[in-house]
């Protein structure tokens, strides 16, 4: 088979993690006979500088008429200073919110290899670590009006409509309902109106899933909570905003922020896949980033968008057997790790597929 795909490299990192994936991904298509079309396009910093906007009409076309879209980080400290419409994460949240894709699946997996790479304590980090947090992606503080007083002061609108939270919910029911059957909501009821609405609504929505144990937590003790006890989780519903800050949190407990994956997702199979992490100024352009992130973002391409399950398992195991040969990158190097940089690191996995 033949599959379009839309790739943007974006800024920093973004272009290595990117092209080392994209090299998995050609692997996979010689393996199993399949031909994935690349259209690179921009978005982001590398779109600033080229059209003099963070979001071409153009890059929303043609991720548009393709059947996935592969993204790297965008943003960078060049661009820092221009107005949040003309920054590059505009562009971010623009393609987001073009494409429809409010569910943002983060799956914060451990592989077994990785457990000495976790700041945690191994008795804490425990055996077969698996959480799924699903992070809405379009609404939230995120998208409602911004107001700026002068030098006075500023606001943004924290919003939610009913279908917003319908719709999210019944993502996170359904991923729990295949997996560990539990659904943590987590909000701050105790101080938000938005929060109080979301939580009515996920408790209307949980009705439809008595098969489901739902509770809530609210983000302050769920923050505490993921890295005391995470082994009570299995999938985290929560909202944009808190959603962004408790996947990176959530990562360390596999060992890096390198590590974890994300699938955008709207109502059909089309996604949008991109590594949790940003564009890590502090070490782009010196072979340092660790692809696998991205690596696994194009495994949940194929499995999300393509129906390709096989493929994306082969490449998880990949993953997993280059970890268990020893090598790392340098944000999960241990003591006895053969350190490689993230062109090796691709090829190793390759490799291993
Ligand atoms: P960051 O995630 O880019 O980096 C945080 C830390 O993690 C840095 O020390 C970095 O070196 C490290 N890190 C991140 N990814 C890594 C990888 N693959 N391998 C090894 N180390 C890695 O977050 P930040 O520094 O807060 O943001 C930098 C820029 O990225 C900002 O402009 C921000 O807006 C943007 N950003 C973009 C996205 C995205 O495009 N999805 C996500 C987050 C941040
Ligand atoms: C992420 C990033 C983005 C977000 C930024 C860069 C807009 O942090 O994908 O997690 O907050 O969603
Ligand atoms: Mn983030």
């Amino acid at each position: 088979m033949n599959y379009k795909i839309a790739v943007i490299k974006g800024d920093g990192i973004g272009p290595e993690i990117v092209e080392a994936s994209m090299k998995v991904l050609d692997k996979i298509g010689e393996k199993y006979n399949h031909t994935f079309d690349y259209t690179e396009v921009l978005a982001g910093g590398a779109a600033i500088d080229a059209c003099d906007t963070p979001l071409p009409q153009k890059t929303v076309d043609i991720c548009k008429a393709s059947d996935a879209v592969l993204l790297g980080a965008l943003g960078g400290p060049k661009w820092d200073n221009l107005p949040g419409d003309k920054r590059p994460e505009a562009g971010l949240l623009g393609i987001r919110k073009a494409l429809g894709l409010f569910a943002n699946l983060r799956p914060a997996m451990l592989f077994e290899e990785l457990r000495d790479a976790s700041p945690l304590k191994s008795e804490i980090i425990g055996d077969g670590l698996d959480v799924l947090v699903v992070r809405e992606l379009t609404g939230d503080v995120y998208f409602g009006e911004k107001k700026k007083d002068g030098d006075f002061g500023a606001s943004d609108l924290m919003n939610y409509t009913r279908p917003e939270v319908e719709r999210i919910a019944r993502v996170a029911f359904d991923s729990a309902k295949k997996r560990g059957g539990k659904v943590t909501s987590v909000d701050k009821a105790n101080v938000l109106e938005t929060s109080r609405f979301w939580r009515s609504v996920v408790l209307e929505i949980a009705k439809e899933y008595p098969d489901v144990e739902l509770d809530h937590l609210y983000v302050d003790n769920a923050a505490m909570q993921l890295v005391i006890n995470p082994h009570q989780f299995d999938v985290i519903l929560t909202g944009n905003l808190f959603g962004d800050i408790l996947s990176d949190e959530a990562s360390m407990l596999t060992g890096s922020i390198g590590m974890l994956p994300s699938a955008s997702l709207g109502e059909g199979k089309f996604g949008m896949y991109e590594p949790i992490h940003g564009s890590a100024p502090d070490i782009a352009g010196q072979d340092k980033a660790n692809p696998i992130a991205t690596v696994l973002s194009v495994a949940m391409m194929l499995r999300y968008s393509l129906g390709l399950s096989d493929e994306a398992d082969n490449i998880e195991e990949a993953v997993k057997k280059t970890l268990a040969q020893g090598y790392r990158t340098g944000d999960i190097a241990g003591d006895n790790s053969n350190v490689v940089g993230c062109v090796e690191m691709g090829e190793r996995i390759i490799s291993s597929l």
